[in-house]
């Protein structure tokens, strides 16, 4: 991986700190950063917070005040924190495998467990594949099941020329190192919806009334609690998951280049499938609308020797790798999840597989073709 945060990010803000009296805690740069990534994806409303994990668990959170308890369908191969965020919001978290193809969700199986206690379907589209289809959409606007995408690996993909992102109810996205944008550490919240978005407002701030810009929102909690000095009302629960202006700088600064950033990763990714042995790789993902972030290596056949081999070359070559793609692989098998649903782990081949013979390697955007090339003949002579 390559950081994404270049000189002219940094001269930026050199430039921002050079004035008489910068503001350093959330403020206008924020405010415009969310406007300006608003306007990128093509929503309403966004939420700049400090992490992706952040995002997520404030969006279950607001998913929980407004919706109130019950399950959330989620993948078994994402991030920690998008199950996490789950279970500490106090929700049941139902699984399903995964499709290989997308490396997303399984469709049919997410519809199959969609039951009245269903409070979300809170997808990940898996670097940079997207993970939604027709099916999908329609079969939860029919149930009235609201979709959560957790876009964080896939800023840029799209479905049918519709960006990820905005196929569902809300969706997040992580600005954390090497992902298309970084802000060294940072998240974003994106929604149509009027009341989730004041709703995370307050989450991202402690809970507090005042964090909210919607006039008749706020006069609606102050007027139902007389007693309260309007300044200090904390109507949830909640956390401190503020960024501040300097991160926004940041990634005002990179926006304007990541569509073509973008466009340069998916030619990588293109370049890097098209030259790998089909016989020995996977190389049948849906790369239709995708905008990668690390290339996916999937060993075709459940052979450990010839994995073990793969890994060792890759060892010794010095090509950086992670093995179990995101997150690690099938998070079943983590012990945070393992000491919930011992048996559990065992009932999801398709993520198994990718947990035991998956691997992503570093793409970005200054990466050469012909270095992508050299890779995949690597790879192919093992
Ligand atoms: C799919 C997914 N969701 C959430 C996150 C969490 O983002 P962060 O590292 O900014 O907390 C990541 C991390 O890279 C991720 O890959």
């Amino acid at each position: 991986m390559e950081n994404n945060i270049l000189r002219e990010d940094l001269d930026a803000l050199v430039r921002y700190l050079q004035q008489p009296e910068p503001m350093l805690t959330q403020s206008a740069q924020v405010r415009a950063f969310e406007e300006e990534w608003s306007r990128w994806l093509g929503v309403q409303h966004s939420v700049f917070v400090n992490s992706g994990s952040s995002a997520n668990l404030i969006t279950m959170c607001a998913l929980r005040e407004l919706r109130g308890p019950g399950e959330v369908i989620v993948p078994t191969l994402t991030w920690v924190s998008d199950i996490a965020s789950v279970l500490q919001a106090g929700f049941s978290p139902v699984f399903v495998d995964i499709d290989p193809h997308t490396l997303g969700t399984d469709v049919e199986q997410v519809l199959a467990k969609i039951t009245p206690k269903t409070r979300a379907v809170f997808l990940t589209h898996i670097l940079g594949y997207n993970a939604v289809n027709q099916k999908l959409l329609d079969g939860l606007k029919a149930r009235n099941v609201p979709l959560i995408e957790d876009v964080c690996e896939s800023h840029g993909a799209t479905f049918q020329g519709r960006k990820c992102g905005t196929l569902g109810w809300c969706s997040n996205f992580s600005f954390y190192y090497a992902h298309h944008l970084s802000t060294i550490e940072g998240g974003m919240i994106c929604t149509d919806d009027p009341q989730l978005h004041q709703t995370l407002r307050m989450f991202r701030s402690h809970g507090m009334v005042r964090e909210a810009t919607e006039v008749a929102f706020r006069e609606d909690w102050i007027r139902r609690h007389p007693d309260l000095n309007p300044d200090f009302i904390f109507a949830f629960p909640s956390y401190n998951v503020r960024s501040t202006e300097l991160n926004a700088v940041l990634g005002r600064s990179a926006l304007p280049r990541l569509d073509a950033n973008n466009r340069l990763r998916t030619r990588n990714l293109e370049a890097f499938l098209g030259a790998l042995d089909d016989k020995k790789f996977r190389t049948d993902f849906a790369v239709e609308g995708s905008s990668n972030y690390a290339f996916t290596l999937v060993i075709r056949d459940a052979d450990p020797d010839y994995r073990d081999r793969v890994q060792t070359a890759m060892r010794e070559a010095k090509v950086e790798h992670r093995r179990g793609t995101s997150g690690g692989g099938n998070e079943l098998r983590q012990p945070y999840l393992r000491r919930l649903f011992p048996e559990e782990y065992t009932r999801y081949p398709q993520v198994d597989h990718v947990h035991f013979y998956g691997y992503y390697i570093g793409n970005y955007p200054s990466l050469k073709l012909e270095r992508i090339r050299e890779l995949a003949s690597f790879l192919n002579s093992v």
